[in-house]
């Protein structure tokens, strides 16, 4: 059976992203021998523009069905004023909770070599290298009740966390601290929240399992801060949804740029693959993105979907080389000459 990838490219730089880690995706294909059958479907406003829901019906059952899905971005401000679960985003998160992807992981690290090409100073991001990993299908993002009264002037919404969709999140923060540095920071609010105090006391008896994984807490508030002052601690940040939503956006400035962020999203069926960034109006449709995030998180899809661990080295290789050379779209630090987002994904694709 055909390996079936299905691409959602979304909205804004989106569909640009999504074409280059395509043709990354193809190259590696072709150097196999073995084609990938890729399906296109709508998703976010663009799903909206065309008359449907933000995850069209069929959206989500050609996903399910797909070994793996690649999401470009959504989001346009056409529809910022829909109640949550009509808007784009709402397409997105009805889509990883229907894939049931409730493991988020979030590489950040700061390549040797390029120290100057953040805002840190290269002595405070030296050695950064860490890995954020996110629950994806619970917490504040989905509690009920939620709503918004507008004639009592009142809104509210609920976090929640079960002992079981802790343990499972914490389970793949210690997996995969095994096959790294072997220190776990589990990051939450204990001093104000009852999630937080249920989270911390759940991590720690699911740490006991792992004796040979040092297991941290720490608040959300002080790891916001150690991040940007001292980023090198950390190995793998585990945490519940919205702190990793905030954390992993603040951990683009290790890199130098959110384009160059990438994602996995797992659960028990397809993974889900996606940028870290969004759908960037301010330089949409201008062939100005950067690549990286999107191409990075189709070598995630090769590692942990389809077991293609020398392509998604081969990947990663690529896309350093091409860095290292000197190439570079506008949002990253460099004197050489701006390349687009067609133009970097030659660079990476002539590496492979
Ligand atoms: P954003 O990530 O889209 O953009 C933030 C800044 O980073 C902008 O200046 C943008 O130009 C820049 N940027 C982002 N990706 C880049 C890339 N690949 N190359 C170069 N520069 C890049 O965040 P935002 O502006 O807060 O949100 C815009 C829209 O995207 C909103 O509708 C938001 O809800 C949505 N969003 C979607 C996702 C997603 O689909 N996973 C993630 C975050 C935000
Ligand atoms: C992300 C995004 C999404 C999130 C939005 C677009 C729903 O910010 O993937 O980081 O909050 O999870
Ligand atoms: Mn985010």
């Amino acid at each position: 059976m055909p390996v079936s990838i299905a691409l959602l490219p979304g909205d804004g730089i989106g569909p640009e992203v999504v074409a280059a880690a395509r043709t990354v995706l193809e190259a590696v294909a072709t150097r196999r021998g073995e084609p990938f059958e890729f399906s296109t479907h709508a998703i976010g406003a663009s799903a909206l523009k065309a008359g449907g829901p933000a995850l069209p019906p069929d959206t989500l059952d050609a996903c399910r069905r797909a070994h793996a899905v690649l999401l470009g971005a959504v989001g346009d401000p056409t529809f910022d004023h829909l109640p949550p679960a009509e808007r784009p985003e709402g397409g997105l998160l009805a889509l990883r909770r229907g894939l049931g992807v409730y493991a988020n992981l979030r590489p950040a690290r700061l390549w040797p070599g390029f120290e100057d090409a953040g805002p840190l100073r290269p002595e405070v991001a030296r050695g950064a290298d860490l890995l954020i990993v996110r629950e994806l299908t619970g917490g504040l993002y989905f509690g009920e009740p939620r709503g918004i009264d507008h004639e009592a002037g009142v809104a509210f919404n609920t976090m929640r966390y079960t002992t079981g969709e802790i343990e499972r999140i914490a389970r793949v923060a210690f997996d995969a601290a095994r096959r790294r540095r072997k220190q776990v920071t589990s990051v939450d609010k204990a001093n104000v929240l009852e999630t937080s105090q249920l989270w911390r006391s759940v991590v720690t008896r699911v740490a006991a399992e792992y004796p040979d994984v040092t297991l941290n807490h720490m608040y959300v508030d002080a790891c916001a801060m150690v991040l940007i002052t001292a980023p090198a601690r950390f190995d793998v940040v585990l945490t519940e949804n919205l702190f990793g939503d905030i954390l992993s956006d603040e951990a683009a400035v290790l890199p130098g740029s959110i384009g160059l962020l990438p994602s996995a999203s797992l659960g028990d069926g397809p993974g889900l693959y996606e940028p870290v960034h969004g759908s960037a109006p301010d330089i949409a449709g201008r062939d100005m993105a950067n690549p990286v995030g999107a191409i990075a998180s189709a070598s995630l899809l090769l590692r942990h979907s389809l077991g293609l661990v020398a392509e998604a080295d081969a990947v990663d290789a690529a896309v350093e080389g091409a860095l290292r050379a000197g190439h570079r779209t506008a949002d990253l630090r460099g004197s050489s000459p701006v390349l687009g987002c067609k133009a970097m994904t030659e660079k990476i694709v002539e590496r492979l």
